[in-house]
């Protein structure tokens, strides 16, 4: 017996002796391969002056010289020139990938960097070239907000997601708050904003559509293009991503995607290609996956004949992160720089110079175009770092943004916007528990999040006490589970704010107590994997319970219901959108979101929202349904670090590779082509007042169409209309129509009225032909539209090409 006792304690001891080790040895390896191995590359930050012609200048190399790099009178070119000469073959190298994720994980000296920011280009100490930060994304900027040694704050704000920012249809609203995310980045000394996501909506179930504008390129690239004008205004970098056809979130990093030249180009390059050509951003991110059999982080046709040689690109590309399999391929391939940066890069990439598959002229442009960013930047410009943003200010562009960003899906009988001050009822965990944005990089650390129920309040409507104490109490009994993650945790722990339980007694109160419910549908979605059909896009059977019992107990009593969508993307709508009385499609407005729909519950904004995506009657309706993970498998951790792939003999159908079957026939395109009913249309939304089209005209005159309307209200509020440009051409071979252009009007008041003008270049109507591997025009009669909405057409007139 005593044997046995000594031998197991034995064994215990060894085994914990031995993964004692093994967690030493791990995480030393993780350590010198992801997060510290800068070896002596560290930023120097204090710099001698030198005085030239009565001008001071920042002696970056200590040589007690002027050079021509230091010399910020002297041309781009020529200073990046002189940089060139000076580096060591070894300087460019390290130059080519970032620094690891020390500081996207925090874990910088107190004092030091900006804890949180994902990712940097290197700094060249030797000639005094500066750390530059990156960090997302999209809704906003993304750092830590607290700081080791440090009593100070460091929040961002956030701002709705691109589905809301492309439901306004308002570019310039659109650049106002890429100025705003872009202030607020170079107040911090973020030099690049990662966003924005110009993916297109290809199914309603990626976990990222919150990312992106929409279902269709010409939306996507006109937001785009908005947004990267705003940030960029401010001296700040942007990166445009994910640079292609990065459409589910399963297996993300080895999906191959199977797909036509011509619905590359004409759907998915699409939106890029206007970006590229309006706002000419200064970095684009690549993508994860793979195209045709190629990654496309190491595809030079994509990456450099396509986007600088046919588009004339001359930014840098950065990788997605950790993205790409082969360092050298990937320099070869014109992906200028490796991000986050790992030792086995940095290591594959000397090897490859040293052996000659890494070419030196590649590491050259790629060094060259990274320097060009480097010299652009505010750090290398004197900018000040206040850590000081107008959160304030900023607070109110995204409040206003959200506004114009909702779609009134359903007003019956106009019992919105609610009249004088009626008692409201909130059902739905999620009215208390509002979401702002979607999870993974495309989170902000914000101060505070506005909820329904908050918003509410301010706006001074009374609400139903026992409604409240349901959500209270369920919190109360039960914390944890209302406890939702955070940041990275939230990535890859989805959650769901847990149902509320009503007995038919307290439905029966609440209607008689109350003068009107709203209840909040709630759905959350992120970085890491994709939607699913069941209780995702469908609402559970608990939902549709407290829809049918709260709309019975109201209805009984002549009170109404309204539904609000806190939602991230698209649900099924079609089998319960005729119980309710109203329909908000809120979408998730960022941290004000409930003051946000509070204004437009209360009328003091009219909704002029239209939806940039299909709401379909059913999933399967989609074609891109038939060839779309739907198992909803979500990334582990170590999926990002380590990207194995699969022998080929065992891929599975849409996680190792996914056929976009319905090539150039997403959304509309292809609802409209088969004539398939949908629930709400692309570019569908109602007003609380009504507008008239009068006076159309449609012109073709130098290559160019001509359209004219004049707008007009006619209903009895304030209101804004979006007008939509729609061109069709007869072919079986054709969508029914496609978006050309679209406006916004100002603020019309009742009985206002605006004359909109499209002047769109007939080259912008033409196809990609396969045949030919070129675009060419359709001959013939081609119909322009103009139009409310995909399916509300308010003139039509032929123009023969
Ligand atoms: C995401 C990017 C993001 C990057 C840095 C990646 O996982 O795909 O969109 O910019 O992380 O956070």
């Amino acid at each position: 017996m005593k044997k046995l006792i000594k031998y197991l304690l034995f064994t215990i001891v060894g085994l914990v002796i031995i993964a004692a080790i093994a967690g030493f040895f791990g995480w030393r390896w993780v350590n010198s391969t992801f997060l510290a191995f800068e070896k002596d590359f560290k930023e120097v930050v204090e710099f001698e002056t030198i005085t030239v012609d009565g001008e001071e200048f920042l002696d970056r190399n200590a040589n007690g010289e002027l050079d021509v790099y230091e010399d910020h009178r002297a041309t781009l070119d020529d200073r990046i020139a002189n940089v060139l000469d000076l580096m060591t073959i070894e300087e460019k190298i390290h130059l080519l990938k970032g620094s690891g994720m020390a500081s996207g994980v925090g874990r910088v000296p107190a004092g030091e960097g900006i804890p949180g920011a994902v990712g940097t280009i290197v700094p060249t100490p030797r000639l005094g070239l500066p750390t530059v930060y990156l960090s997302d994304g999209p809704a906003g900027l993304r750092i830590l907000p607290t700081r080791e040694g440090s009593d100070e704050t460091f929040y961002c704000t956030a701002f709705p997601i691109a589905t809301v920012l492309a439901s306004t249809w308002n570019t310039d609203l659109v650049e106002e708050v890429g100025q705003s995310m872009g202030n607020e980045a170079k107040e911090y000394g973020i030099d690049v904003i990662l966003g924005p996501g110009a993916n297109l909506h290809r199914h309603p179930l990626c976990g990222r559509n919150f990312e992106y504008y929409s279902e269709d390129p010409l939306v996507t690239g006109k937001m785009g293009a908005a947004m990267v004008r705003g940030i960029e205004g401010q001296g700040v970098g942007t990166s445009v991503k994910h640079f292609l056809a990065n459409n589910q979130e399963t297996n993300r990093t080895n999906n191959d995607v199977r797909i036509s030249e011509r619905a590359l180009r004409e759907m998915y390059l699409k939106g890029f290609e206007i970006i590229v050509n309006e706002a000419n951003p200064s970095t684009i991110m690549s993508s994860y996956n793979k195209i045709n059999g190629v990654q496309v982080a190491e595809d030079r046709r994509i990456l450099t004949d396509i986007l600088r040689g046919e588009w004339g690109y001359e930014g840098m590309v950065m990788s997605d992160w950790f993205g790409g399999k082969d360092a050298v391929a990937m320099v070869n391939a014109g992906n200028d720089l490796l991000e986050p940066g790992t030792k086995r890069q940095w290591d594959a990439l000397t090897e490859g110079f040293e052996n000659g598959t890494l070419d030196e002229q590649n590491i050259n442009t790629s060094v060259e175009r990274i320097l060009k960013f480097i010299f652009q930047t505010a750090k290398m410009n004197g900018g000040e770092i206040t850590n000081a943003p107008d959160l304030e200010k900023h607070a109110a562009v995204t409040r206003q943004s959200a506004t114009e960003g909702m779609i009134l899906l359903k007003n019956e009988n106009n019992v919105l916007p609610l009249k004088g001050s009626p008692k409201v009822a909130l059902i739905g965990a999620n009215s208390f528990q509002f979401i702002a944005g979607g999870t993974g990089s495309g989170d902000v650390n914000e101060a505070y999040s506005v909820s329904l129920q908050e918003g509410l309040a301010n706006a001074g409507i009374p609400m139903s006490e026992e409604a409240t104490s349901v959500f209270e109490e369920a919190v109360a009994a039960n914390p944890e589970a209302f406890d939702a993650p955070e940041g990275i945790t939230a990535m890859f722990n989805p959650y769901k704010a847990p149902q509320l339980k009503y007995s038919s007694k307290d439905y029966a109160q609440f209607a008689e107590t109350s003068d009107v419910a709203i209840l909040t549908i709630g759905r959350n979605a992120g970085e890491g994997g994709d939607r699913v059909i069941k209780d995702d896009f469908t609402l559970t059977e608990g939902e549709l319970a407290m829809l049918n019992n709260t709309c019975e107990s109201f209805h009984a009593q002549n009170k109404p219901v309204i539904v609000v969508l806190n939602v991230g993307g698209v649900v099924e709508t079609a089998s319960w959108k005729n119980i309710p009385d109203a329909i908000l499609l809120a979408w998730q407005g960022g941290q004000e979101g409930g003051n946000s729909v509070a204004d437009i519950l209360i009328g003091k904004v009219s909704p002029s929202g239209k939806l940039t995506m299909t709401f379909p009657v059913a999933i399967e309706d989609h074609w891109s349904n038939k060839n779309f993970p739907l198992d909803g498998i979500t990334m582990k951790m170590t999926d990002m670090l380590f990207q194995g792939e699969t022998p080929e003999e065992e891929w599975v159908a849409n996680v190792d590779y996914t056929v976009y079957e319905e090539d150039i026939y997403v959304g509309y395109r292809h609802f409209d082509k088969a004539n398939i009913e949908v629930s709400y249309p692309f570019g569908y939304g109602l007003s609380y007042t009504s507008f008239q089209y009068l006076n159309p005209t449609v012109e073709l005159k130098n290559d160019t169409i001509y359209a004219d309307v004049i707008v007009q209200n006619i209903g009895s509020y304030d209101g804004k209309e979006v007008v939509q440009l729609y061109s069709s051409f007869e072919s079986e071979d054709r969508p029914t129509q496609e978006l050309r252009a679209f406006a916004k009007t100002e603020t019309l008041p009742a009985g206002g009225e605006q004359i909109i003008s499209f002047a769109i270049p007939v080259s912008d109507l033409k196809v990609w032909d396969e045949n030919e591997g070129q675009w060419t025009l359709p001959k013939g009669e081609h119909h322009i539209h103009i139009a409310a909405s995909s399916r509300d057409h308010k003139f039509s007139q032929s123009i023969s090409l």
